[in-house]
């Protein structure tokens, strides 16, 4: 069989599951999302997997027996018009390396089961992660009251889609009986490409924080309010986007990003009154992103008093960064010098199902070269070839648990 013609096909099948347009857009709880899961379900069976569909929507193929397990997983879903192979490549390495073992009749040491995430990205709700937060047992019960754009509650959108809003408090796995996490995941960015390396080992994964912003000043007709008495709330904003990104420019490995914004009134000829924006910051140090968002309360202060408009910012979310497991990555990295010769080791400036599992049991992360570096867009590409590579080197990684 060659596995990386074959993940190749599945990917562009399961593309298909997708609101229309340029890239894959595939959210949660959603039409797309359970076409996508009938296709899973049958790479699963396929690889001798039993199949089940857990409280919190990751949908659970298993493999072997026994209490021991070790977990193997990635996300269904995607941003918006995104690439074909963020989180569901994972899913279909996982799912291929245990095909591959049973095709060879080469026993697991442990169960093996391989997790489908429902929604990693977060896109629909403030917040994300619900199913290896189910499983590590660190749900904040709060997060099934929040609403999407709609108004609809996560608890609402798991229940109308088969999940049990009710039964995730259940859902925590036993930490004695979780050998470990494995997710494999497209790089999204050069590094590995640079290296001339199909694969690579995560080091670790960045904390992350997303932060609200709001600017308010006075709204008034565009054509006769004097410019020196305006309170132009996206003046200010504009301030502290270019403070924030410059000072970020100044920190090595730090990032900052601005990514969503909304305006009002949001009409051309009336002042702007009211600035929300989203402040994200990442690092693999907590320390610094934790020092960079204090700044940037004291830039926006600074910005709201010259520009006489209320300035606040408030934390929505934050994710520590994790350490991967050093026993699970030399164990992964002498599996991936089976299949290539050079296996950097890299960290993550992407956040990951794997940062939410690490709470749980020990994680390791195999990246697959990313073409060009590009992610979260159409472009999106990796090769039949790594991930033949990566189904290589994730059957030999869970045929060395034995040992
Ligand atoms: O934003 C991230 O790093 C991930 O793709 N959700
Ligand atoms: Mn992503
Ligand atoms: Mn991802």
């Amino acid at each position: 069989m060659d596995w990386g013609r074959e993940a190749e096909d599945r990917l562009n099948r399961i593309a298909r599951c997708s609101l229309p347009g340029a890239g894959i857009t595939r959210f949660p709880f959603t039409d797309e999302h359970r076409a996508a899961l009938e296709e899973i379900k049958s790479w699963m069976l396929r690889a001798g997997m039993t199949t089940r569909l857990d409280a919190a929507a990751t949908l659970v193929g298993r493999a072997g027996t026994g209490d021991k397990v070790f977990l193997i997983g990635s996300h269904q879903d995607s941003v918006r018009d995104g690439g074909r192979y963020d989180g569901i490549m994972g899913i279909v390495i996982g799912s291929l390396a245990v095909e591959k073992l049973k095709a060879e009749g080469k026993d697991l040491a442990v169960a093996v089961e391989v997790l489908a995430f429902a929604d990693e990205e977060g896109v629909t709700f403030p917040t994300a992660l619900l199913g290896p937060r189910a499983l590590a047992g660190t749900v904040d019960p709060a997060v099934l009251s929040m609403t999407d754009r709609t108004g609809e509650t996560l608890r609402d959108a798991l229940n109308r889609f088969g999940a049990d809003a009710q039964g995730i408090a259940a859902l925590a796995r036993d930490p004695g009986n979780v050998v470990g996490y494995l997710e494999v995941h497209i790089e999204q960015g050069p590094a590995l490409e640079q290296a001339d390396a199909a694969l690579g080992v995560v080091t670790g994964i960045c904390g992350i924080e997303r932060n609200t912003v709001v600017f308010e000043g006075d709204t008034g007709h565009a054509g006769t309010v004097p410019m020196e008495s305006r309170r132009d709330a996206l003046v200010a904003a504009s301030d502290f986007i270019a403070a924030v990104h410059d000072s970020a420019c100044r920190i090595d490995g730090l990032r900052a990003t601005i990514g969503a914004l909304t305006l009002h009134p949001g009409v051309a000829n009336a002042i702007p009154s009211r600035v929300e924006l989203v402040l994200e910051i990442r690092s693999l140090l907590d320390m610094d992103r934790e020092r960079f968002a204090v700044d940037a309360v004291k830039a926006g202060a600074e910005i709201g008093d010259r520009r006489n408009v209320a300035f606040s910012m408030h934390r929505s979310y934050q994710q520590p960064a994790v350490p991967a497991d050093a026993m699970l990555v030399d164990a992964l990295d002498q599996a991936c010098q089976s299949v290539c010769p050079t296996v950097p080791r890299l960290p993550s400036g992407a956040t990951h199902d794997a940062s939410a599992m690490a709470d749980l049991c020990p994680m390791a992360m195999l990246f697959v070269r990313c073409r060009g570096g590009l992610s979260h867009r159409p472009e999106e590409y990796a090769s039949p070839e790594d991930m033949a590579a990566a189904v290589s080197a994730t059957a030999a990684f869970l045929s060395a648990l034995a040992g």
